[in-house]
Protein backbone atom coordinates (compact mmCIF):
# COMPACT_ATOMS: atom_id res chain seq x y z
CA UNK A 1 0.00 0.00 0.00
CA UNK A 2 1.37 3.44 -1.17
CA UNK A 3 1.82 6.01 1.74
CA UNK A 4 -0.34 8.57 1.00
CA UNK A 5 1.13 12.09 1.13
CA UNK A 6 -0.15 15.27 1.54
CA UNK A 7 2.76 17.11 -0.23
CA UNK A 8 1.75 18.95 -3.53
CA UNK A 9 3.21 17.44 -6.31
CA UNK A 10 4.03 19.18 -9.85
CA UNK A 11 1.16 17.53 -11.59
CA UNK A 12 -1.52 18.56 -9.17
CA UNK A 13 0.35 22.29 -8.84
CA UNK A 14 -2.51 24.86 -9.42
CA UNK A 15 -0.69 28.26 -10.09
CA UNK A 16 -4.10 30.54 -9.92
CA UNK A 17 -3.51 29.88 -6.20
CA UNK A 18 -0.91 32.43 -6.61
CA UNK A 19 -2.86 35.09 -8.61
CA UNK A 20 -4.24 37.01 -5.04
CA UNK A 21 -0.94 37.16 -3.44
CA UNK A 22 0.28 38.55 -6.77
CA UNK A 23 -2.00 40.82 -7.34
CA UNK A 24 -2.05 42.17 -3.26
CA UNK A 25 1.27 42.95 -4.27
CA UNK A 26 1.87 44.35 -7.57
CA UNK A 27 3.61 47.06 -8.10
CA UNK A 28 5.58 47.31 -4.79
CA UNK A 29 9.04 47.42 -4.79
CA UNK A 30 10.87 45.03 -2.51
CA UNK A 31 7.60 42.27 -2.46
CA UNK A 32 9.67 39.57 -3.32
CA UNK A 33 10.07 38.18 -0.07
CA UNK A 34 6.55 38.58 1.19
CA UNK A 35 5.37 36.57 -2.26
CA UNK A 36 7.63 33.59 -1.62
CA UNK A 37 6.92 33.52 1.92
CA UNK A 38 3.01 33.67 0.95
CA UNK A 39 3.75 31.13 -1.83
CA UNK A 40 5.60 28.68 0.22
CA UNK A 41 2.38 28.79 2.62
CA UNK A 42 0.47 27.47 -0.25
CA UNK A 43 2.56 25.17 -2.06
CA UNK A 44 4.86 24.07 1.32
CA UNK A 45 8.11 24.42 -1.15
CA UNK A 46 9.11 26.91 -4.16
CA UNK A 47 8.52 24.18 -7.22
CA UNK A 48 10.19 26.18 -10.38
CA UNK A 49 7.17 26.62 -11.71
CA UNK A 50 6.17 29.25 -9.43
CA UNK A 51 9.09 30.87 -9.22
CA UNK A 52 8.72 31.50 -12.81
CA UNK A 53 5.02 32.60 -12.76
CA UNK A 54 5.63 35.15 -9.98
CA UNK A 55 8.77 36.17 -12.07
CA UNK A 56 6.61 36.46 -14.98
CA UNK A 57 3.71 38.57 -13.58
CA UNK A 58 6.48 41.04 -11.10
CA UNK A 59 9.07 41.15 -13.58
CA UNK A 60 11.71 40.23 -11.56
CA UNK A 61 14.03 38.21 -12.81
CA UNK A 62 13.90 34.55 -12.34
CA UNK A 63 17.57 34.36 -11.38
CA UNK A 64 16.81 37.09 -8.70
CA UNK A 65 14.21 35.26 -7.06
CA UNK A 66 16.28 31.75 -7.28
CA UNK A 67 18.60 33.27 -5.82
CA UNK A 68 16.59 35.04 -2.94
CA UNK A 69 14.82 31.66 -2.62
CA UNK A 70 18.20 29.28 -1.97
CA UNK A 71 19.75 32.26 0.11
CA UNK A 72 17.48 31.78 3.05
CA UNK A 73 17.12 28.98 4.52
CA UNK A 74 13.41 29.95 5.28
CA UNK A 75 12.66 28.67 1.70
CA UNK A 76 12.32 25.49 0.83
CA UNK A 77 12.72 24.67 -2.92
CA UNK A 78 11.95 20.52 -2.55
CA UNK A 79 8.77 19.17 -0.75
CA UNK A 80 8.57 18.25 2.53
CA UNK A 81 6.94 15.30 4.13
CA UNK A 82 3.96 14.82 5.74
CA UNK A 83 5.44 15.97 9.20
CA UNK A 84 8.14 18.81 8.97
CA UNK A 85 10.49 17.98 12.14
CA UNK A 86 12.16 21.57 13.09
CA UNK A 87 15.02 20.33 15.30
CA UNK A 88 16.85 22.86 17.04
CA UNK A 89 20.33 23.59 17.13
CA UNK A 90 20.63 27.02 18.97
CA UNK A 91 22.75 27.63 22.06
CA UNK A 92 21.28 25.61 24.79
CA UNK A 93 19.64 22.97 22.68
CA UNK A 94 22.86 22.39 21.10
CA UNK A 95 24.26 22.78 24.68
CA UNK A 96 22.02 20.36 26.09
CA UNK A 97 22.21 17.78 23.91
CA UNK A 98 20.95 18.38 20.51
CA UNK A 99 23.64 17.01 18.23
CA UNK A 100 22.41 13.20 20.32
CA UNK A 101 18.60 13.93 19.14
CA UNK A 102 19.36 14.86 15.92
CA UNK A 103 21.70 11.63 15.71
CA UNK A 104 19.17 9.49 16.80
CA UNK A 105 16.50 11.25 14.30
CA UNK A 106 18.92 10.62 11.34
CA UNK A 107 19.25 7.17 12.25
CA UNK A 108 15.54 6.42 12.86
CA UNK A 109 14.83 7.90 10.08
CA UNK A 110 17.42 6.99 7.27
CA UNK A 111 17.49 10.79 6.32
CA UNK A 112 20.01 13.47 6.76
CA UNK A 113 19.05 17.32 7.78
CA UNK A 114 17.60 18.88 4.85
CA UNK A 115 16.01 15.77 3.39
CA UNK A 116 12.93 13.41 3.40
CA UNK A 117 12.21 10.21 4.24
CA UNK A 118 11.30 8.18 0.53
CA UNK A 119 7.64 7.42 2.13
CA UNK A 120 7.03 11.47 2.41
CA UNK A 121 6.65 11.00 6.23
CA UNK A 122 9.35 13.06 7.18
CA UNK A 123 11.54 15.72 6.44
CA UNK A 124 14.34 16.74 9.14
CA UNK A 125 15.07 20.29 9.32
CA UNK A 126 17.54 22.01 12.16
CA UNK A 127 16.46 25.84 12.83
CA UNK A 128 17.87 28.21 15.04
CA UNK A 129 15.99 28.96 18.53
CA UNK A 130 12.44 28.05 18.78
CA UNK A 131 12.27 30.92 21.28
CA UNK A 132 11.76 28.14 24.49
CA UNK A 133 15.10 27.66 25.49
CA UNK A 134 14.09 26.18 28.94
CA UNK A 135 12.86 23.21 27.38
CA UNK A 136 15.54 22.50 25.56
CA UNK A 137 16.52 20.13 23.75
CA UNK A 138 13.36 20.92 21.77
CA UNK A 139 12.23 19.96 17.97
CA UNK A 140 8.57 21.08 17.23
CA UNK A 141 6.27 18.85 14.86
CA UNK A 142 3.52 20.56 13.10
CA UNK A 143 3.66 23.13 15.46
CA UNK A 144 3.51 20.84 18.66
CA UNK A 145 6.90 21.53 20.75
CA UNK A 146 8.20 18.28 21.91
CA UNK A 147 10.84 19.37 25.00
CA UNK A 148 13.43 17.78 27.00
CA UNK A 149 14.15 15.52 24.17
CA UNK A 150 16.68 12.30 25.07
CA UNK A 151 17.66 9.97 21.91
CA UNK A 152 15.18 7.26 23.21
CA UNK A 153 12.28 10.26 23.40
CA UNK A 154 12.77 11.11 19.92
CA UNK A 155 12.47 7.77 18.76
CA UNK A 156 9.27 6.65 20.76
CA UNK A 157 7.62 9.87 19.03
CA UNK A 158 8.68 9.40 15.46
CA UNK A 159 7.91 5.46 15.88
CA UNK A 160 4.25 6.97 17.26
CA UNK A 161 4.24 9.06 14.52
CA UNK A 162 5.05 7.03 11.34
CA UNK A 163 2.65 4.13 13.01
CA UNK A 164 -0.51 6.79 12.96
CA UNK A 165 0.61 7.96 9.58
CA UNK A 166 0.85 3.93 7.93
CA UNK A 167 -2.62 3.39 10.10
S1 LIG B 1 18.20 27.27 21.76
FE1 LIG B 1 16.71 25.79 21.35
S2 LIG B 1 14.89 26.75 21.91
FE2 LIG B 1 16.38 28.27 22.22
Amino acid sequence: MEASQETVGIDQLDLSLLDPVLKANSGQKGSAIAILQEAQGIYGYLPIEVLEKISEVTQEPLAKLYGVATFYTQFRMKPVGKHLIMLCQGTACHVMGADRVQQAIEDELQIENGETTEDGVFTLMTVACLGCCSLAPVMMIDGETYASLTPDSVRKILRKMRKEADA
